[in-house]
């Protein structure tokens, strides 16, 4: 059976980080899901035309290049929260389901990473994870990672924008953020990335004894 590991989590728990590891140790193909909605964001405001159209937005995600998911603006931190936005129109979400479950099919196997893997995209994969840590703790993170871009924004309005996101991502209709019922929770609060890392692997490699 191919290893399928889902890993889902709330805004900068530091999911991005482990899933890439986690591809890089068992050499499986890695799709951070967060991206594409954050293409349709940008390719709707490359257009000029309104994140709160969701017939446009709908149009935007069939329409979606997958070749693109390189581009530095998608990291920034206002596309963070434009895709938050247009990931709450059911029809978008419906284009990308698609796409990543082609990804996830792989005969190799696959790591993907967002909000709904483990409950909508991957409800069958090997492993599901669901990593959390404290608003105070992302925020800590996500401020470090944009200084290191060069995007000044203060740790207050950060924390904003993460507690905002993590309100919209859970309470909205279609694939709220939610921990699937047999994911296994990993808190990172007081965990450095190896340690996050390690602890995962662990839970994995447990996973596949059991199979
Ligand atoms: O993981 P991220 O910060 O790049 O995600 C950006 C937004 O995209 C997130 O706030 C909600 C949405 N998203 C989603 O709804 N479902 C996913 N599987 C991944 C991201």
């Amino acid at each position: 059976m191919p290893l399928v590991i889902a890993i889902d989590g709330p805004a900068a728990s530091g999911k991005g980080t482990l899933a890439k590891r986690l591809a890089d140790h068992y050499r499986l193909p890695h799709l951070d899901t967060g991206l594409l909605y954050r293409a349709v964001a940008l390719a709707l405001i490359d257009a000029g035309l309104s994140l709160d159209d969701p017939e446009a937005a709908s149009r935007a995600a069939h329409a979606l290049d997958a070749d693109r998911l390189d581009d530095p603006r998608l990291r920034e931190r206002a596309m963070g929260e434009a895709a938050s936005r247009i990931s709450a129109v059911p029809e978008v979400r419906a284009a990308l389901l698609a796409w990543q479950r082609r990804f996830a099919a792989d005969p190799q196997g696959a790591v993907l990473d967002g909000r709904d893997i483990g409950t909508v995209v991957c409800p069958d994969a090997s492993v599901k994870l669901y990593i959390t840590a404290s608003s105070e703790e992302r925020a800590r993170r996500r401020h470090l990672e944009l200084a290191g871009r060069g995007e000044a924004a203060t740790f207050g309005a950060i924390l904003a924008d993460i507690e905002a996101r993590d309100t919209r991502d859970a309470s909205r209709t279609a694939a709220p953020l939610r921990m699937a019922d047999d994911a296994i929770r990993l808190d990172t609060t007081s965990l450095d990335p190896d340690a996050a890392f390690a602890e995962a692997r662990g839970i994995v490699e447990r996973a596949r004894g059991d199979s």
